[in-house]
Parts: structure tokens; sequence; C-alpha cells
């Protein structure tokens, strides 16, 4: 069976999805499936790309065919006029969208695959839309009976008083873009000033912007995993130790800076608190009507009240990534786990 790798992408995540990738194809089963890797740049252009070795190269380069998915093809590939002419290429049997972000983990490539009828691994159009979404997202979660973070929505145009907003959610408030991941144009704002450059930082990524109370907890995270029969896998609970000198768990600290964070799984816990965050996970993937994979992201209160941060549909796949590390940690090593994904996107 040929699986589709697509990677790259047009979000702020573009570098994040391309580590994801590599480690992802490194986990394909060659013996079953034939990788189709396709790069898409930061314009939206699809490159058909060469492996090395049947790896993704250590720094991929942005050359190769041009490539699209023809509508209703059943996961016909065509080259696109000018690269090598309009020839077809082999048919691929699934798209795997190691996509991290907009255009990607947010409803519109899964819609893509439906237009041209090729089954996809994870969320649908559905809860891919909805999970980027982190205002529409908590709406649902709260209707669940889940907890969330207070917040208020904020669109272009609309100027908040910071005093205002403290006043209802306190001090500092977190601004961050509602469809962004990675923490891509998140802040911290403990004054008016700063609130305004927080806002403005986060209207460069999105047109509606979340403000939201500041949580001082321990931020615990689970992998949720459902097999191709429909059954759900929770991981168990792994926690997220943010370094020094990172106000909290910024891009830098995720990806930049070694040090920058510490994974510990399974995290230290009460049992019957880690059972409960399972089972918030499992509410929250269906309450977002999630399919095939999602990392739920918890802060944990000194009190030990939970709150659900948000949920990611195409989680890190890197090597300081959650997702795997935890399902590894469950008894699913990162080759099954990529077969089992591939299987559900297939039954
Ligand atoms: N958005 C990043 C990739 C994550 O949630 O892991
Ligand atoms: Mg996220």
């Amino acid at each position: 069976l040929r699986v589709a790798v697509l990677f790259g992408g047009q979000s702020a995540e573009h570098d994040v999805s391309i580590l994801s990738a590599r480690n992802v194809v490194k986990a394909i089963d060659a013996a079953k499936y034939e990788v189709i890797p396709i790069l898409i740049d930061r314009a939206g252009q699809w490159l058909l790309i060469e492996l090395l070795d049947g790896a993704l190269p250590a720094s991929v380069a942005y050359v190769g065919t041009k490539v699209c998915l023809l509508p209703g093809g059943c996961g016909r590939l065509v080259a696109v006029e000018g690269s090598a002419g309009s020839r077809e290429l082999p048919a691929i049997d699934i798209l795997f969208p190691v996509l991290h972000g907009l255009h990607g983990e947010d409803g519109s490539v899964q819609g893509l695959a439906q237009i041209a009828g090729v089954p996809l691994v994870g969320c649908g159009i559905l809860g891919s839309a909805i999970a980027i979404d982190k205002d529409v997202a908590k709406r649902l979660l709260r209707e669940a009976g889940l907890p969330v973070a207070r917040s208020i929505a904020v669109r272009p145009g609309e100027h908040p008083v910071f005093d205002e907003v403290a006043k209802a959610l306190g001090s500092p408030l977190f601004v961050k873009p509602a469809r962004q991941g990675s923490s891509v144009g998140v802040s911290k704002a403990r004054t008016e000033s700063e609130f305004h450059d927080a806002l403005g930082e986060s209207f460069r990524f999105d047109t509606k912007v979340l403000v939201e109370e500041f949580v001082q907890a321990r931020e615990i995270e689970c992998a949720v995993l459902e097999n191709p029969d429909g059954t759900i896998v929770v991981s168990v609970p792994g926690e997220i130790v943010t370094g020094e000198g990172h106000g909290f768990y910024t891009y830098e600290a995720k990806y930049i800076d070694e040090k920058g964070a510490t994974i510990n799984i399974p995290a230290l816990l009460p049992e019957l608190t880690a059972r409960q965050l399972q089972d918030m996970a499992r509410q929250a993937f269906i309450a977002l009507g999630c399919e095939g994979l999602a990392r739920v992201d918890f802060f944990l209160r000194p009190d030990m009240t939970v709150v659900v941060n948000e949920i990611n549909t195409m989680p890190g796949f890197t090597d300081i990534s959650m997702y795997p590390k935890a399902m590894a940690a469950t008894g699913t090593s990162y080759p099954e786990l990529i077969d089992r994904l591939i299987e559900h996107g297939l039954a």
C-alpha cells in the first residue's frame, strides 16, 4: 500500500512538521507500506520528493515534482504541468497529513482528502476544524461538562481594556491566537502596554484572539489513540516541566532550547488523579468529534483541580514530543503506533 506522507505546510509550524515527519517516515513498516513523501512548501505547492535510503534527508531540499490530488480520483496524484508534464502517477492508498496548524490540522486537508476520495490518517474535517479553534473547542468542552480556563474571544478592531479584563480573569493574562499551535504568537500580559503588544502579536497570526486567565499549574498531557474497531486507548499521563528562564512552555522552550523542557512519563500523580485525567481525555476526544488520534493537554493546579487546556489532532511526533513517548510508555511502540494509525484510516 502506498502511504502519502504530507509534511511541511503553510502554517507557522512548518519546521516542526518536518521534524515530526522524519520520525513518522522512519517508523513506517517498509515491508508493508511504500512511503510517498510530499513536501508542502510555504507557498502551498506540493512537491513529490525523494527519500534517502528510505528516510527523509537531514535537511530537506525544496526540489521535486509538483503534484496535486485529482478530485474524485481515488487517490490519483497528477504531476502539475511544467514540472514533468501532466502525467499521471500511481494512485496513493492513504494520506498521512503530518501537518501542524492551519491548512493541515484544521480540516482543510481533511476536506481535500474527502473530495479526492482517498482515506486519511487521523481526525476528519469536523474534529480537526473544532479542535484547531481554541474558542469553539472550549465551548464544546464546557458543554460536555469538562472544566476549561475562563477566557474571552477578541475580534479585530476590538480593544478590551486590560484593567477590566484583569478584574474578571485576574493577572497576568494569557493572550493567544485562537488557531495556532506550538505556542506561536502566545504571550503573557501584566500591564496595559504589555496587553496591547500581546494582542498585536497574536493578531499577526489569526483574526480571532483568545484572552485567557493564567492558570498556575502543572502541565499534564494524555495521548489518545482510536483503534480500527473504534475502541479508545488513553496513555498514562505525562508531564512537561518547563525549564528555568522560560515563563511558560514557549516555542523556544519546545524546539530551540535543548534544556527548555523535560518530559516525565508517567507523571508523578496519585493514581486517582491519573485515572481522572485519562477519563477526561477520553471524554474530550469524543466531545470534539476526534478520530484516530489526539493529544489532550491539561493544567493541574496545586489543589488538584484540573482544566482541559487544549486538544491537538496532529500532535508533534518530534524527538521531544509527548504523544509517541506516552504511547510507548503505555505499551504501543512507535512503529506499532504508526501502523495502527494507518490501519484506522483504512478501516
Ligand atoms: N502543535 C504541536 C506540534 C503539538 O501540539 O505537539
Ligand atoms: Mg496545540
